[in-house]
Protein backbone atom coordinates (compact mmCIF):
# COMPACT_ATOMS: atom_id res chain seq x y z
CA UNK A 1 0.00 0.00 0.00
CA UNK A 2 1.66 3.45 -0.52
CA UNK A 3 1.22 6.30 1.78
CA UNK A 4 -0.96 8.29 -0.46
CA UNK A 5 -3.69 5.11 0.30
CA UNK A 6 -4.57 6.12 3.73
CA UNK A 7 -4.89 9.46 5.92
CA UNK A 8 -6.59 7.65 9.10
CA UNK A 9 -6.45 5.17 11.15
CA UNK A 10 -7.53 3.43 14.23
CA UNK A 11 -4.14 2.67 15.62
CA UNK A 12 -1.01 4.32 14.14
CA UNK A 13 2.06 2.01 15.77
CA UNK A 14 5.67 3.47 15.80
CA UNK A 15 8.20 1.45 15.09
CA UNK A 16 8.06 -2.10 13.73
CA UNK A 17 10.51 -4.10 16.18
CA UNK A 18 8.72 -7.14 18.19
CA UNK A 19 6.57 -4.74 20.48
CA UNK A 20 4.93 -3.11 16.81
CA UNK A 21 4.71 -6.00 15.31
CA UNK A 22 2.86 -8.29 17.69
CA UNK A 23 0.21 -5.42 18.47
CA UNK A 24 -0.35 -5.12 14.69
CA UNK A 25 -0.83 -8.62 14.01
CA UNK A 26 -2.74 -8.68 17.16
CA UNK A 27 -5.10 -5.98 16.24
CA UNK A 28 -5.76 -7.25 12.44
CA UNK A 29 -6.30 -10.09 14.02
CA UNK A 30 -9.36 -8.78 16.15
CA UNK A 31 -10.46 -6.89 13.05
CA UNK A 32 -8.52 -3.52 14.04
CA UNK A 33 -6.48 -1.49 11.52
CA UNK A 34 -3.31 -0.17 12.22
CA UNK A 35 -0.53 1.51 10.10
CA UNK A 36 2.86 0.61 11.05
CA UNK A 37 5.70 3.70 10.57
CA UNK A 38 9.34 2.72 11.28
CA UNK A 39 12.43 4.52 10.14
CA UNK A 40 14.58 1.54 9.04
CA UNK A 41 14.64 -0.55 6.18
CA UNK A 42 13.18 -4.21 6.55
CA UNK A 43 16.67 -4.92 5.77
CA UNK A 44 18.22 -3.88 9.12
CA UNK A 45 15.41 -4.63 11.00
CA UNK A 46 15.56 -8.04 9.97
CA UNK A 47 19.76 -8.20 10.81
CA UNK A 48 19.69 -6.92 13.57
CA UNK A 49 21.24 -9.49 16.13
CA UNK A 50 19.41 -8.90 20.21
CA UNK A 51 17.52 -11.23 21.76
CA UNK A 52 17.19 -14.60 22.13
CA UNK A 53 15.44 -16.09 24.74
CA UNK A 54 11.67 -16.56 24.18
CA UNK A 55 10.06 -17.00 27.81
CA UNK A 56 6.78 -20.08 27.50
CA UNK A 57 4.51 -17.22 27.76
CA UNK A 58 6.10 -15.76 24.41
CA UNK A 59 5.91 -18.76 22.65
CA UNK A 60 2.16 -19.69 23.50
CA UNK A 61 1.55 -16.39 22.03
CA UNK A 62 3.14 -16.44 19.06
CA UNK A 63 1.95 -19.87 18.08
CA UNK A 64 -1.82 -19.22 19.17
CA UNK A 65 -1.23 -15.48 16.82
CA UNK A 66 -0.57 -18.34 14.15
CA UNK A 67 3.21 -16.77 13.46
CA UNK A 68 4.84 -19.91 15.44
CA UNK A 69 5.46 -22.45 12.78
CA UNK A 70 9.21 -22.02 12.11
CA UNK A 71 9.74 -21.25 15.74
CA UNK A 72 8.03 -24.55 16.12
CA UNK A 73 10.48 -26.23 13.61
CA UNK A 74 13.36 -24.25 14.48
CA UNK A 75 13.32 -22.76 17.92
CA UNK A 76 15.28 -25.41 20.80
CA UNK A 77 13.39 -25.82 23.48
CA UNK A 78 15.52 -25.66 26.73
CA UNK A 79 14.33 -27.16 30.30
CA UNK A 80 17.29 -26.33 32.12
CA UNK A 81 20.27 -23.87 32.64
CA UNK A 82 23.72 -24.03 34.14
CA UNK A 83 24.96 -22.00 36.65
CA UNK A 84 29.18 -21.92 36.80
CA UNK A 85 31.10 -20.18 39.12
CA UNK A 86 34.26 -21.42 41.03
CA UNK A 87 35.07 -23.43 37.65
CA UNK A 88 32.26 -25.90 38.74
CA UNK A 89 29.11 -25.71 36.66
CA UNK A 90 25.37 -26.71 38.47
CA UNK A 91 22.33 -27.12 36.21
CA UNK A 92 19.15 -25.70 37.24
CA UNK A 93 15.88 -27.98 36.26
CA UNK A 94 13.36 -25.35 34.84
CA UNK A 95 10.96 -28.29 34.18
CA UNK A 96 11.25 -30.46 37.70
CA UNK A 97 10.85 -26.67 39.71
CA UNK A 98 8.02 -25.10 37.23
CA UNK A 99 6.03 -27.74 36.28
CA UNK A 100 7.36 -28.20 33.18
CA UNK A 101 8.07 -24.78 31.99
CA UNK A 102 10.92 -24.16 29.60
CA UNK A 103 12.03 -21.86 27.45
CA UNK A 104 12.76 -21.21 23.84
CA UNK A 105 16.08 -20.33 22.29
CA UNK A 106 15.02 -18.20 18.46
CA UNK A 107 16.33 -15.23 17.69
CA UNK A 108 14.60 -11.73 17.85
CA UNK A 109 15.25 -11.17 14.54
CA UNK A 110 13.37 -14.45 13.20
CA UNK A 111 10.64 -13.49 15.50
CA UNK A 112 10.71 -10.22 13.42
CA UNK A 113 11.10 -11.98 10.47
CA UNK A 114 8.20 -13.88 11.11
CA UNK A 115 6.17 -11.10 11.84
CA UNK A 116 7.30 -8.86 8.80
CA UNK A 117 6.05 -12.01 6.47
CA UNK A 118 2.23 -12.16 8.26
CA UNK A 119 2.26 -8.65 8.08
CA UNK A 120 2.81 -8.66 4.48
CA UNK A 121 0.53 -11.33 3.79
CA UNK A 122 -2.55 -9.63 5.24
CA UNK A 123 -1.96 -6.83 3.72
CA UNK A 124 -2.22 -4.35 6.35
CA UNK A 125 0.18 -0.97 6.01
CA UNK A 126 4.10 -1.48 7.09
CA UNK A 127 6.07 1.19 5.59
CA UNK A 128 9.76 1.19 6.43
CA UNK A 129 12.46 3.67 5.92
CA UNK A 130 9.85 6.73 6.92
CA UNK A 131 11.45 10.18 8.27
CA UNK A 132 10.77 12.33 10.82
CA UNK A 133 7.98 10.67 12.97
CA UNK A 134 6.28 13.65 14.79
CA UNK A 135 3.39 12.31 17.34
CA UNK A 136 0.82 15.40 17.52
CA UNK A 137 -2.63 15.83 19.39
CA UNK A 138 -1.76 13.08 21.70
CA UNK A 139 -4.02 14.90 24.83
CA UNK A 140 -6.91 15.65 22.60
CA UNK A 141 -9.38 13.26 20.50
CA UNK A 142 -7.84 12.89 17.56
CA UNK A 143 -3.90 12.13 17.83
CA UNK A 144 -2.00 12.32 14.23
CA UNK A 145 1.83 10.80 13.30
CA UNK A 146 3.29 13.57 10.95
CA UNK A 147 6.38 12.04 8.71
CA UNK A 148 7.92 11.97 5.63
CA UNK A 149 8.41 8.85 3.58
CA UNK A 150 9.82 8.77 -0.20
CA UNK A 151 10.22 12.53 0.04
CA UNK A 152 6.81 13.50 0.54
CA UNK A 153 5.14 14.98 3.82
CA UNK A 154 2.35 12.81 5.58
CA UNK A 155 -0.04 12.81 8.14
CA UNK A 156 -1.70 10.19 9.86
CA UNK A 157 -4.77 11.02 11.61
CA UNK A 158 -5.22 8.29 14.43
CA UNK A 159 -7.68 7.05 16.96
CA UNK A 160 -4.94 6.21 19.65
CA UNK A 161 -1.14 6.24 19.03
CA UNK A 162 1.08 3.07 20.49
CA UNK A 163 4.29 4.38 20.55
CA UNK A 164 6.82 1.11 20.20
CA UNK A 165 9.77 2.86 18.80
CA UNK A 166 12.16 1.33 21.69
CA UNK A 167 14.40 3.01 24.06
CA UNK A 168 15.75 6.33 21.64
CA UNK A 169 12.25 6.30 20.05
CA UNK A 170 10.41 9.91 19.43
CA UNK A 171 7.02 8.57 21.63
CA UNK A 172 8.05 9.27 25.07
CA UNK A 173 9.22 12.88 24.45
CA UNK A 174 6.29 13.19 22.75
CA UNK A 175 4.30 13.62 26.60
CA UNK A 176 4.40 16.59 28.10
CA UNK A 177 6.95 17.19 30.63
CA UNK A 178 6.58 16.64 34.53
CA UNK A 179 3.77 13.95 33.00
CA UNK A 180 5.99 10.59 33.30
CA UNK A 181 7.69 9.68 36.38
CA UNK A 182 11.22 8.43 35.13
CA UNK A 183 13.51 6.05 37.03
CA UNK A 184 16.73 4.87 36.08
CA UNK A 185 19.66 2.43 36.98
CA UNK A 186 23.02 2.59 34.58
CA UNK A 187 25.50 -0.29 35.32
CA UNK A 188 29.15 0.77 35.30
CA UNK A 189 29.69 -2.42 32.74
CA UNK A 190 28.14 -3.28 29.51
CA UNK A 191 28.12 -6.50 27.19
CA UNK A 192 30.57 -7.37 24.50
CA UNK A 193 28.48 -9.94 22.98
CA UNK A 194 29.62 -12.05 19.62
CA UNK A 195 27.65 -14.72 16.84
CA UNK A 196 30.62 -17.77 16.22
CA UNK A 197 30.20 -20.22 13.29
CA UNK A 198 30.45 -23.05 15.13
CA UNK A 199 28.55 -25.60 17.42
CA UNK A 200 27.56 -24.96 20.72
CA UNK A 201 30.01 -25.92 23.44
CA UNK A 202 27.30 -27.26 25.50
CA UNK A 203 22.94 -28.25 24.94
CA UNK A 204 21.79 -25.35 27.51
CA UNK A 205 23.02 -21.72 28.48
CA UNK A 206 25.76 -21.65 30.92
CA UNK A 207 26.01 -18.06 33.30
CA UNK A 208 28.77 -18.09 34.24
CA UNK A 209 30.65 -16.03 37.37
CA UNK A 210 34.24 -15.35 37.39
CA UNK A 211 36.75 -12.96 39.07
CA UNK A 212 37.68 -11.85 35.92
CA UNK A 213 34.27 -10.65 34.88
CA UNK A 214 30.63 -11.79 33.81
CA UNK A 215 30.37 -14.45 30.61
CA UNK A 216 27.10 -16.31 29.08
CA UNK A 217 27.57 -18.97 26.74
CA UNK A 218 24.44 -19.58 24.60
CA UNK A 219 23.59 -20.46 20.64
CA UNK A 220 21.13 -19.37 18.01
CA UNK A 221 20.68 -22.84 15.82
CA UNK A 222 23.32 -26.23 16.11
CA UNK A 223 25.97 -24.88 13.78
CA UNK A 224 25.81 -21.13 15.80
CA UNK A 225 26.79 -20.29 18.80
CA UNK A 226 26.35 -16.76 20.90
CA UNK A 227 28.68 -15.58 23.33
CA UNK A 228 29.06 -12.14 25.70
CA UNK A 229 31.39 -11.12 27.78
CA UNK A 230 31.11 -8.46 30.76
CA UNK A 231 33.16 -5.41 29.40
CA UNK A 232 33.39 -1.70 29.66
CA UNK A 233 30.30 0.32 29.20
CA UNK A 234 31.98 2.34 26.68
CA UNK A 235 33.92 -0.24 25.47
CA UNK A 236 36.18 0.50 22.16
CA UNK A 237 35.19 -2.45 19.62
CA UNK A 238 38.63 -2.08 18.06
CA UNK A 239 40.23 -3.14 21.33
CA UNK A 240 38.82 -6.49 20.86
CA UNK A 241 40.85 -8.99 17.76
CA UNK A 242 39.04 -12.03 17.68
CA UNK A 243 42.20 -13.54 19.39
CA UNK A 244 42.02 -12.07 22.41
CA UNK A 245 37.95 -12.21 22.33
CA UNK A 246 38.65 -16.05 22.68
CA UNK A 247 41.19 -16.05 25.26
CA UNK A 248 39.11 -13.79 27.50
CA UNK A 249 36.10 -16.63 26.60
CA UNK A 250 38.50 -19.09 27.53
CA UNK A 251 39.42 -18.12 31.01
CA UNK A 252 36.47 -16.93 32.21
CA UNK A 253 35.08 -19.90 31.46
CA UNK A 254 37.44 -22.87 32.34
CA UNK A 255 35.67 -25.91 33.72
CA UNK A 256 37.74 -29.35 34.51
CA UNK A 257 36.11 -31.52 31.30
CA UNK A 258 34.46 -28.88 29.19
CA UNK A 259 35.71 -26.95 26.67
CA UNK A 260 35.28 -24.30 24.80
CA UNK A 261 34.64 -24.55 20.36
CA UNK A 262 35.82 -21.61 18.61
CA UNK A 263 34.80 -20.81 14.98
CA UNK A 264 34.75 -17.88 12.96
CA UNK A 265 33.29 -14.84 14.75
CA UNK A 266 30.75 -13.09 12.25
CA UNK A 267 29.08 -10.67 14.64
CA UNK A 268 30.48 -8.40 17.15
CA UNK A 269 28.71 -5.88 19.26
CA UNK A 270 28.76 -3.84 22.59
CA UNK A 271 25.42 -3.09 24.83
CA UNK A 272 25.10 -1.30 27.60
CA UNK A 273 23.29 -2.22 30.66
CA UNK A 274 20.64 0.30 31.66
CA UNK A 275 17.25 0.12 33.92
CA UNK A 276 14.73 1.92 33.56
CA UNK A 277 10.91 2.78 33.34
CA UNK A 278 8.82 5.53 32.77
CA UNK A 279 5.51 5.90 34.57
CA UNK A 280 2.55 5.78 33.87
CA UNK A 281 3.20 3.82 30.29
CA UNK A 282 0.58 5.89 28.62
CA UNK A 283 -0.58 9.71 28.23
CA UNK A 284 -4.28 10.54 26.88
CA UNK A 285 -4.11 9.03 23.78
CA UNK A 286 -0.42 7.69 23.58
CA UNK A 287 -0.04 4.47 24.93
CA UNK A 288 3.75 3.00 25.26
CA UNK A 289 5.16 -0.03 24.87
CA UNK A 290 8.22 -2.57 25.29
CA UNK A 291 11.25 -0.54 25.00
CA UNK A 292 10.31 2.80 24.70
CA UNK A 293 8.73 3.19 28.17
CA UNK A 294 11.45 0.40 29.85
CA UNK A 295 14.54 -1.09 29.40
CA UNK A 296 15.95 -3.96 31.85
CA UNK A 297 19.41 -5.03 32.01
CA UNK A 298 19.99 -7.97 29.46
CA UNK A 299 21.20 -10.82 32.34
CA UNK A 300 17.45 -11.60 32.70
CA UNK A 301 16.87 -12.24 28.99
CA UNK A 302 13.40 -10.08 30.12
CA UNK A 303 13.30 -7.17 27.52
CA UNK A 304 11.64 -8.97 24.49
CA UNK A 305 9.59 -10.69 26.40
CA UNK A 306 8.15 -7.67 28.40
CA UNK A 307 7.56 -6.01 25.45
CA UNK A 308 5.27 -9.04 23.74
CA UNK A 309 3.56 -9.38 27.17
CA UNK A 310 2.68 -5.22 27.38
CA UNK A 311 0.96 -5.25 24.26
CA UNK A 312 -0.75 -8.23 24.45
CA UNK A 313 -2.57 -6.21 27.39
CA UNK A 314 -3.15 -3.33 24.92
CA UNK A 315 -4.65 -5.43 22.26
CA UNK A 316 -6.94 -6.43 24.63
CA UNK A 317 -7.66 -2.76 25.88
CA UNK A 318 -8.25 -1.60 22.10
CA UNK A 319 -10.44 -4.65 21.51
CA UNK A 320 -12.90 -3.67 24.15
CA UNK A 321 -12.97 -0.05 23.47
CA UNK A 322 -13.13 -0.47 19.55
CA UNK A 323 -15.58 -3.36 19.96
CA UNK A 324 -17.95 -1.77 22.63
CA UNK A 325 -16.86 1.66 23.88
CA UNK A 326 -15.34 0.30 27.04
CA UNK A 327 -12.12 2.50 27.92
CA UNK A 328 -11.61 0.49 31.09
CA UNK A 329 -9.20 -1.11 29.68
CA UNK A 330 -7.42 1.51 28.29
CA UNK A 331 -7.57 3.68 31.62
CA UNK A 332 -6.05 0.56 33.35
CA UNK A 333 -3.49 -0.55 31.22
CA UNK A 334 -0.10 1.16 32.85
CA UNK A 335 -1.72 0.14 36.24
CA UNK A 336 -2.11 -3.56 34.48
CA UNK A 337 1.41 -3.56 33.32
CA UNK A 338 3.47 -2.16 35.62
CA UNK A 339 3.53 -4.89 38.91
CA UNK A 340 5.18 -7.16 36.16
CA UNK A 341 7.23 -5.07 34.62
CA UNK A 342 8.69 -4.11 38.05
CA UNK A 343 8.82 -8.00 39.21
CA UNK A 344 10.82 -8.29 35.89
CA UNK A 345 13.26 -5.03 36.28
CA UNK A 346 13.90 -6.90 39.88
CA UNK A 347 14.57 -10.14 38.05
CA UNK A 348 16.78 -8.81 35.82
CA UNK A 349 18.28 -6.29 38.14
CA UNK A 350 19.16 -9.15 40.61
CA UNK A 351 20.47 -11.50 38.22
CA UNK A 352 22.92 -9.02 36.69
CA UNK A 353 23.97 -7.80 40.60
CA UNK A 354 24.66 -11.45 41.54
CA UNK A 355 26.69 -12.46 38.28
CA UNK A 356 28.74 -9.23 37.43
CA UNK A 357 32.66 -8.32 38.38
CA UNK A 358 31.95 -5.23 40.43
CA UNK A 359 34.45 -2.75 39.32
CA UNK A 360 34.74 -0.78 42.52
CA UNK A 361 34.70 -4.01 44.69
CA UNK A 362 38.50 -3.69 45.94
CA UNK A 363 38.51 -6.01 48.72
CA UNK A 364 36.15 -9.14 47.27
CA UNK A 365 33.31 -7.81 49.73
CA UNK A 366 30.64 -7.96 46.63
CA UNK A 367 32.27 -10.47 45.16
CA UNK A 368 32.01 -12.92 48.30
CA UNK A 369 28.40 -12.33 48.66
CA UNK A 370 27.72 -13.20 45.09
CA UNK A 371 29.55 -16.26 45.63
CA UNK A 372 27.04 -17.03 48.85
CA UNK A 373 24.41 -16.89 46.56
CA UNK A 374 25.19 -18.31 44.35
CA UNK A 375 26.00 -21.28 46.48
CA UNK A 376 22.31 -21.03 48.01
CA UNK A 377 21.00 -21.26 44.85
CA UNK A 378 22.29 -24.76 43.89
CA UNK A 379 21.96 -25.97 47.12
CA UNK A 380 17.64 -25.07 47.82
CA UNK A 381 14.95 -26.23 46.39
CA UNK A 382 13.20 -23.16 47.27
CA UNK A 383 15.93 -20.53 45.92
CA UNK A 384 16.52 -22.79 42.37
CA UNK A 385 12.77 -22.76 42.19
CA UNK A 386 12.34 -18.89 42.45
CA UNK A 387 14.44 -18.35 39.73
CA UNK A 388 13.47 -20.82 37.58
CA UNK A 389 9.56 -20.03 38.03
CA UNK A 390 11.34 -16.09 36.68
CA UNK A 391 13.22 -17.12 33.97
CA UNK A 392 10.16 -19.45 32.30
CA UNK A 393 8.57 -16.03 32.69
CA UNK A 394 5.81 -14.94 34.98
CA UNK A 395 2.32 -15.06 34.05
CA UNK A 396 0.38 -12.99 31.20
CA UNK A 397 -1.15 -10.48 33.65
CA UNK A 398 -5.42 -9.56 32.42
CA UNK A 399 -6.73 -6.42 32.42
CA UNK A 400 -7.02 -4.96 35.58
CA UNK A 401 -10.56 -3.85 36.96
CA UNK A 402 -11.64 -0.48 37.33
CA UNK A 403 -10.80 -0.17 41.37
CA UNK A 404 -7.15 -1.70 40.40
CA UNK A 405 -6.96 1.61 38.04
CA UNK A 406 -4.92 4.47 39.41
P1 LIG B 1 12.86 -2.41 19.58
O1 LIG B 1 13.20 -3.81 19.25
O2 LIG B 1 13.96 -1.46 19.90
O3 LIG B 1 12.01 -1.85 18.37
C1 LIG B 1 11.73 -0.48 18.18
C2 LIG B 1 11.61 -0.21 16.70
O4 LIG B 1 11.27 1.16 16.52
C3 LIG B 1 12.91 -0.43 15.97
O5 LIG B 1 12.68 -1.21 14.82
C4 LIG B 1 13.39 0.97 15.63
O6 LIG B 1 14.14 1.01 14.42
C5 LIG B 1 12.08 1.71 15.51
N1 LIG B 1 12.17 3.15 15.73
C6 LIG B 1 12.96 3.81 16.63
N2 LIG B 1 12.76 5.14 16.55
C7 LIG B 1 11.84 5.33 15.58
C8 LIG B 1 11.25 6.49 15.03
N3 LIG B 1 11.58 7.71 15.46
N4 LIG B 1 10.35 6.34 14.04
C9 LIG B 1 10.01 5.09 13.59
N5 LIG B 1 10.54 3.97 14.08
C10 LIG B 1 11.45 4.07 15.07
N6 LIG B 1 15.39 -9.51 25.55
C11 LIG B 1 14.90 -10.74 25.85
O7 LIG B 1 13.70 -10.85 26.14
N7 LIG B 1 15.68 -11.87 25.84
C12 LIG B 1 16.99 -11.81 25.53
O8 LIG B 1 17.65 -12.85 25.47
C13 LIG B 1 17.58 -10.51 25.25
N8 LIG B 1 18.87 -10.37 24.93
C14 LIG B 1 19.34 -9.17 24.47
C15 LIG B 1 20.65 -9.12 24.05
C16 LIG B 1 21.13 -7.90 23.54
C17 LIG B 1 22.56 -7.86 23.08
C18 LIG B 1 20.28 -6.74 23.46
C19 LIG B 1 20.78 -5.44 22.87
C20 LIG B 1 18.98 -6.81 23.88
C21 LIG B 1 18.49 -8.01 24.39
N9 LIG B 1 17.17 -8.13 24.82
C22 LIG B 1 16.70 -9.35 25.23
C23 LIG B 1 16.29 -6.97 24.79
C24 LIG B 1 15.38 -6.95 23.56
O9 LIG B 1 16.16 -7.04 22.39
C25 LIG B 1 14.52 -5.67 23.54
O10 LIG B 1 13.92 -5.53 24.80
C26 LIG B 1 13.45 -5.72 22.45
O11 LIG B 1 14.02 -5.45 21.20
C27 LIG B 1 12.33 -4.69 22.71
O12 LIG B 1 11.44 -4.67 21.64
P2 LIG B 1 10.69 -3.33 21.23
O13 LIG B 1 9.82 -3.68 20.06
O14 LIG B 1 10.09 -2.71 22.42
O15 LIG B 1 11.85 -2.34 20.80
C1 LIG C 1 20.84 -14.30 25.33
C2 LIG C 1 20.72 -13.00 25.74
C3 LIG C 1 20.52 -12.73 27.07
O1 LIG C 1 20.39 -11.45 27.48
C4 LIG C 1 20.43 -13.75 28.03
O2 LIG C 1 20.26 -13.45 29.31
C5 LIG C 1 20.54 -15.06 27.59
C6 LIG C 1 20.75 -15.34 26.24
C7 LIG C 1 21.03 -14.58 23.90
O3 LIG C 1 21.21 -13.63 23.13
O4 LIG C 1 21.03 -15.75 23.50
Amino acid sequence: MSTKDFTHTQVGIVGAGPAGLVLGHLLHRQGIESVILENRSREYVEGRVRAGVLEQGTVDLLIEMGVGERLQREGLVHHGVELRFGGVGHRIPFDELTGGRGITIYGQQEVVKDLIAARIESGAPLLFEVDDVRPTGIDTDSPALGFRHGGEERELRCDVVAGCDGFHGVCRDAVPDGALTLREHVYPFGWLGILAEVEPSSDELIYCHHDRGFALHSMRSPQITRLYLQCEPDEDIERWPDERIWAELHARFECKGWSLKEGPIVEKGVTPMRSFVAEPMQHGRLFLAGDAVHIVPATGAKGLNLAVADVRVLADALTRWFAAGDESGLRGYSATCLPRVWKAQHFAWWMTSMFHRMPDDRDGFMARLQRAQLDYLCSSRAAATSLAENYVGLKHVVLATEDQIV
